[in-house]
């Protein structure tokens, strides 16, 4: 019998994001954003494809609510689309009315049926009016200070929030938007091709900026909003940061670690340093003010430092930590000297270990291989290392290899799926016995939906959407397996 051990409070539930569900992007006054811009350019996304329509889940907020509802989810992650809040997106633009109306009618619809939402401010989308007007994320002044406005927008607009989440995976949007070009604006730190500055520096520089303006927006909550509702604000965090050598497919997620030798010193180094150049870039400025050490060494004065007053900003900045993670990597070092972009901290990530271990069964998308064990172990790291911070895990998922070509009846039937889920819960509930404070579970994702760079080829969803079938939306196997485990878990009194 499973013993309950997680908080009686503990939510858990599913996540999802603007631009990858809601289409409808010229309806009720929404704005562009860099996301339209991007998938515009050919080659950008593998079938040519957009969110123009993907789940079309800004009409069918009822049908999603009552989807939520047959899981029994308590919770719901869910993020804004900056670009229908402020078209334009700037703190002297016009706010418009009819984006705030949609989304507090959504929190009500979500509150009225006892699922508690988590709001993401800010996961990639956005106003395609900020990058052409002063260069989006790469402009300290204007960017923090028109985020910090958005976020007060909405802190007011959604007093029911309780939960907020300032920024998804930074991490991404600094090296796939800036270094790789993998992801909107599709900036490359090759610069021959690079419209702006030093492209070896813009993803430092972003990322900077994005601490700058998730410290600004806990502030104005802080100061402001906090007192009024108790509510909480956080930053998820990921770290995707290998490269592999088909070179397009760069994993994404807060992924574990483990030496490709274990025996060999210099591999140990680096699976550390692999963390540090992914989580810690951003979670040692958030808990210590400071960047970390092996970043500092590698990057030099590419790495942007903190003024007194902006690492003030930033230290003790977050209530919770987000987690988002999804697989395993082997971390081998490399003795060649780093190149002046070298996001990676100059070492190789891979499947197999000297040993010739395997990380994990293969699923669709060529960065994901489930291994449970490294969820339990990164909690550990994370706790340890940042004094036991509140967790809340905000996205964790599989796809599964060949879900697309298979029979409507075997997608239903998603054991795989199912048994990523069993697994995962059953590493975190583990987690938690080790002492590391968890208090929510978001799964990846509701809905099957539009994979950023993959457009529809993969799938992720614990609902099958048929796009062609005019949108209708089939639960899988998998989304009745999560429920009942945590409820299970979950202490009653
Ligand atoms: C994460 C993203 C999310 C989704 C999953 C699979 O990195 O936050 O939008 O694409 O990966």
């Amino acid at each position: 019998m499973t013993t309950a051990l997680l908080p009686k409070d503990f939510i858990w539930g599913f996540a999802t994001a603007s631009y990858q569900i809601e289409g409808a992007p010229a309806e009720d006054g929404r704005g562009p954003s860099i996301w339209d811009t991007f998938c515009k350019v050919p080659g950008k996304i593998a079938d040519a494809s957009s969110g123009d329509v993907a789940c079309d889940s800004y009409h069918r907020t009822a049908e999603d609510i009552a989807l939520l509802k047959s899981t029994g989810a308590k919770a719901y992650r869910f993020s804004i689309s900056w670009s229908r809040i402020i078209p334009i997106g700037g703190r002297n633009d016009p706010v418009n009315p009819a984006g705030i109306a949609f989304y507090k009618k959504f929190v009500d619809d979500l509150l009225v049926e006892g699922i508690l939402p988590l709001v993401t401010l800010f996961h990639w989308d956005l106003p395609e009016g900020l990058d052409a007007r002063y260069g989006g994320l790469l402009n300290k002044e204007e960017f923090v200070a028109d985020f910090a406005h958005y976020a007060k927008v909405l802190f007011e607009a959604l007093p029911k929030v309780q939960y907020w989440i300032t920024f998804n995976e930074p991490w991404c949007s600094s090296i796939l938007g800036y270094n790789t070009g993998l992801f909107a604006p599709g900036h490359t730190s090759d610069r021959t091709k690079s419209a702006v500055g030093d492209s070896s520096r813009e993803c430092w520089i972003v990322g900077h900026n994005l601490l700058l303006a998730h410290g600004a927006a806990v502030k104005v909550y802080r100061e402001e909003f906090k007192p009024r509702n108790g509510g909480q604000v956080g930053i998820t965090l990921n770290g995707r940061l290998s490269k592999f050598p088909s070179e397009e497919f760069l994993i994404r997620e807060g992924d574990a670690v483990y030496p490709w030798d274990p025996e060999d010193p210099l591999d140990v180094e680096a699976a550390e340093r692999k963390l540090e150049f992914s989580i810690s870039w951003f979670a040692d400025p958030v808990y210590f003010g400071r960047y970390p050490e092996s970043m500092v060494k590698q990057l030099g004065d590419r790495l942007p430092t903190f003024t007194p007053e902006e690492s003030a900003l930033v230290k003790g900045s977050n209530d919770f930590y987000g987690m988002n993670h999804y697989t395993a990597n082997y971390i081998k070092h490399k003795s060649t000297p780093p190149e002046p972009d070298d996001f990676l901290g100059n070492l190789e990530t891979l499947f197999y270990s000297k040993a010739g271990d395997n990380i994990g069964p293969e699923t669709q998308s060529v960065w994901l291989r489930p291994n449970p064990k490294g969820f339990r172990d990164l909690l550990n790291w994370i706790s340890n290392r940042y004094g036991r911070p509140t967790i809340y895990v905000t996205e964790n998922g599989t796809s599964l290899k060949g879900e697309n070509d298979l029979s409507r009846e075997e997608i239903l039937d998603d054991e795989f799926r199912a048994q990523y889920f069993r697994d995962y819960i059953d590493a975190l509930a583990k987690a938690v016995q080790d002492g590391v404070d968890i208090r929510g579970y978001m799964a990846w994702s509701l809905l099957d939906n539009f994979e950023w760079a993959e457009g529809y080829e993969t799938r992720f969803g614990v609902t099958f959407v048929d796009y062609e079938g005019g949108q209708k939306r089939y639960p899988k196997k998998s989304a009745k397996t999560i429920g009942p485990i945590f409820e299970a878990l979950i202490k009653k009194e």
